[in-house]
C-alpha cells in the first residue's frame, strides 16, 4: 500500500524550528516510527515523502498522488490548515481518505489555529505528538483502509 506524508510551509527545518512547540524529532524518525507501530505489517506499506512551502506545489503533488493511485495521504498543512480553500478544494476532488496531523496540540494553541479547512474531510486528524503523529497517522489509515 503506497502513502504519501505530505508536510506544508514551515516544516522543512522539522527538529531545528522552534523544538518547544514542535519537537526536536526530524522526518527523519518517521520511518523507524512506522516500523515500530506497525510492527510486522510495517513491510506492507511503501511510504512516500513531501514537502513545500508552495500552496502550488502541495496541489500539483496531490494530483499526482491521484494519477498514481496512491492509497492513502498523511498530511500536515501547516498554517495552510487554517487558511487554503485551495488546499482543502483539492483534498475533496481527489478523494484520497487522508489523516490529518499536527505536531502541537493546536486546540491548546492561539484561537486562529483552532480552525481548519482541511480536518472536516479527513479520516481523522491527530495533534500533540510530535513526528510520532505521522507513524500513528500511518497505522490509523492502513487500519481504516483495510477491506
Ligand atoms: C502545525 C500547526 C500550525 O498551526 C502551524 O502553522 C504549523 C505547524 C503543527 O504541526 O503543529 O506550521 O501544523
Amino acid at each position: 500500500m503506497d502513502i504519501l506524508i505530505v508536510n506544508g510551509p514551515n516544516l522543512r527545518y522539522l527538529g531545528v524550528r522552534q523544538p518547544e512547540i514542535y519537537g526536536t524529532q526530524g522526518m527523519d524518525a518517521v520511518p523507524a516510527l512506522v516500523a515500530s507501530v506497525m510492527g510486522e505489517d510495517a513491510a506492507k506499506v511503501q511510504l512516500q515523502f513531501f514537502q513545500s512551502n508552495s500552496e502550488g506545489a502541495l496541489i500539483d503533488r496531490l494530483e499526482q498522488a491521484w494519477q498514481d493511485k496512491v492509497a492513502g495521504i498523511v498530511i500536515n498543512p501547516g498554517a495552510y490548515t487554517h487558511t487554503s480553500l485551495a488546499l482543502a478544494d483539492c483534498l475533496a476532488w481527489i478523494g484520497i481518505p487522508y489523516v490529518e496531523v499536527h505536531l502541537s496540540n493546536v486546540a491548546a494553541r492561539d484561537s486562529i489555529r483552532h480552525r481548519s479547512l482541511t480536518a472536516p474531510r479527513a479520516v481523522g486528524t491527530l495533534a500533540g505528538f510530535g513526528v510520532l503523529g505521522y507513524a500513528l497517522a500511518v497505522r490509523a489509515l492502513w487500519q481504516a483502509l483495510q477491506p
